[in-house]
């Protein structure tokens, strides 16, 4: 066997004329690769010779390994760096082409918004704090002023989570009817004066267009010193212009709650499907009023000395208001054409 076989300089035209870095990388292993490359098995060969041929063999071979490889790196070198650094029409690309666009993930609308909630609060001086959505009957209740028999907890039909034996009926498990319990957990832990928000998750027995077993509410909760009604409409407003519409028609309606005195809930007007007239239907978003003086004395705050107000908005049903969502359970079908539109 001999390794003047090898026609050299048909590898290096073959290295000159390769087009693209992949090609380059092929040659480069045909050649020199570490088992096979036909360059490296010659030079092993050469052990295999007489010491004269050998000595010629081996000249020609070095000389070969070095011309290829600075072949090689040469050609490298120009296909990393086109000559002037910018793409070319002859380059193949078309540089004007609009690719496909790729799918990138977002947030869902609810936790969006519940974003947009916390900036336009937090502007306005008030804390976030969330609360657990497993509570006990006497923080989802009775502290807020409402005791077993009471009428008012009718008006929430409750998931009661049993499996647990418990001493007390105040400490049997409910899913939390509303945000309202993390208000108790924020007076218990808190001195007033403060001003804080609580978004969560909550849960009744309820479905339709405008319900749903599991939707989203934010509590508000404002004690401070003389805090009147004044100051809660002027919230009440600033929420809704800046987090649904600036224009907003709405209305302020005497409603009522056991852990507030007075209560009040704000409407607004909803253009729900087409069916619904120009005008569209009330809507209710929102319950608030000043915080009872049984709450706060249950929260070890003195009503002579503190006052205040708490709110619930309805999250989903801003939503319904701002983008004209027909269904509240779009929210929650995982349907991309719905989702992807915010
Ligand atoms: N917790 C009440 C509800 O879910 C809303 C509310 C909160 C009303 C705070 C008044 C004050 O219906």
């Amino acid at each position: 066997m001999t390794t003047t076989s090898h026609d050299w300089p048909s590898y290096k035209k073959r290295i000159a004329e390769c087009g693209t870095a992949d090609a380059l990388v092929a040659i480069e292993h045909e050649l020199l690769g570490r088992k096979a490359g036909v360059l490296t098995l010659a030079l092993k060969e050469l052990g295999s010779l007489d010491p004269d041929a050998r000595r010629t063999a081996a000249m020609d071979l070095n000389e070969a390994k070095k011309t290829l490889t600075e072949a090689i790196e040469a050609k490298r070198k120009e296909l990393m760096s086109p000559s002037d650094g910018t793409l070319k029409e002859s380059d193949g690309i078309d540089i004007s082409m609009q690719l496909p666009k790729k799918q990138r993930g977002h947030l869902h609308l609810i936790p969006q918004f519940i974003r947009e909630v916390e900036e336009v609060f937090g502007r306005m001086g008030f804390d976030t704090m969330a609360g657990p959505e497993i509570e006990t009957e006497d923080m989802n209740f009775n502290l807020l002023n409402i005791p077993a028999e009471h009428p008012a907890r009718d008006a929430q039909d409750t998931f009661w989570i049993d499996g647990k034996k418990v001493a007390d009926r105040k400490d049997r498990l409910v899913l939390r009817t509303h945000t309202s319990p993390v208000q108790i957990r924020y007076m218990q832990s808190h001195k007033p004066p403060f001003r804080a928000i609580f978004p969560g998750k909550v849960y009744r027995k309820d479905a339709d267009a405008t319900h749903s077993p599991m939707f989203h509410q934010f509590e508000g909760l404002m004690i401070g010193k003389d805090i009147n009604l004044a100051n809660m409409k002027s919230v009440m407003v600033t929420a809704i212009r800046e987090l649904i519409d600036p224009n907003a028609e709405f209305r302020f309606r005497t409603g009522y709650f056991p852990f507030v005195e007075p209560g009040l809930e704000v409407d607004m007007r909803w253009q729900g499907d087409e069916s619904e007239s120009r005008e569209g239907k009330w809507l209710e978003i929102v319950g608030c009023g000043l915080v009872h003086p049984n709450v706060l004395r249950n929260c070890k705050i003195d009503p002579e000395q503190w006052q205040g107000f708490a709110f619930g908005f309805g999250i989903e049903r801003m939503i319904m208001i701002k983008h004209r969502i027909p269904d509240l359970r779009s929210f929650y079908e995982g349907d991309l054409r719905f989702l992807r539109q915010f």
